[in-house]
């Protein structure tokens, strides 16, 4: 019988290989690549959804029902997110789309730390699901960077619009609300030319989002999958690798020798 870390140890170094002769590599990242950062998944035991309900706070019947609620608990998030910092994953993440003209990052996240591992420099991730740390008008569709704390104590100090006053919204997308086309685009063209797609941390449950990685198979390319649990994409990737995102995806993506060297020396 195979030694279960023997097995392990198999499917990283052949991860490895496919990870180092690929070109095109996307990554696409959910909740679990953040938990080791501090920031609550949506379905595990301690997720979000389990303590609280979707349709009372991620709709836009909620928001148009009662905004003061929403911004309470956005404002909590945003709160939360700005006390972690990005991971090891994340930052292996970074370094590798800094280093590697082919690779990029989609992710479901609203955190911010993949683009906050990514500084400046190279490509930005696709948020998919938007960003906590963005606010967006409901009146003139205006957007902005927005890190404020939020006072959700009444109406009258919800954020608005400094162009022409409206109430604004968490820069987020709601269940039952469409991604935005551009972003699903330009996601759907990368898994369709990645010769890898890297699917870390989600529980794949949540389209469009979770058909990516078949975009990517049903184009010919492999599918990796890591998690700690088992997934509904699980049995349909090339590798899946049972671990914590910050202890597999810096062995995945180990830094070029000419960055270590900058690093360390
Ligand atoms: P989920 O909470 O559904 O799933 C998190 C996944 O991460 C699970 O499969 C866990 O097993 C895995 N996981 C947990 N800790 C991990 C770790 N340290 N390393 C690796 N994996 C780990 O989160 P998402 O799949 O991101 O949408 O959820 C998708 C969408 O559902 C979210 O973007 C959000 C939510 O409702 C919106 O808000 C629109």
């Amino acid at each position: 019988m195979t030694r279960p870390d023997v097995a392990l140890h198999d499917q990283v170094a052949a991860a490895c290989l496919l990870m180092r002769d690929a070109d095109h590599v996307v990554v696409l990242t959910g909740a679990g690549i953040s938990a080791e950062s501090g920031v609550p998944t949506f379905r595990g035991a301690d997720g979000l959804w389990k303590t609280y309900r979707a349709e009372d706070l991620a709709t836009p019947e909620a928001f148009a029902h009662d905004p003061r609620l929403v911004w309470e608990w956005y404002g909590w998030r945003r709160t939360l997110v700005a006390a972690c910092v990005p991971n090891a994953a994340h930052r292996a993440i970074a370094s590798a789309a800094r280093e590697r003209p082919g690779f990029r990052v989609v992710t479901q996240n609203v955190d911010g730390l993949h683009a906050q591992a990514s500084g400046a420099g190279g490509p930005r991730p696709l948020e998919l699901h938007g960003s906590l740390v963005r606010t967006r008008c409901t009146r003139c569709e205006q957007r902005w960077d927005d890190r404020q704390p939020v006072d959700a104590t009444s109406m009258a100090t919800l954020p608005r619009c400094a162009a022409c006053g409206g109430l604004a919204r968490p820069d987020v997308v709601w269940f039952g609300e469409a991604l935005d086309p551009d972003v699903l685009d330009e996601a759907t063209r990368l898994a369709s030319a990645a010769d890898v797609c890297l699917v870390v941390g989600t529980s794949a449950v949540v389209y469009p989002a979770a058909g990516l990685a078949n975009v990517t198979r049903h184009a010919g390319g492999r599918v990796i999958e890591v998690n700690i649990a088992e997934t509904p994409l699980t049995g349909a990737a090339t590798i899946a690798i049972r671990g914590t995102a910050v202890d597999m995806i810096p062995r995945l993506l180990p830094a070029s020798p000419e960055t270590a060297t900058e690093v360390h020396g």
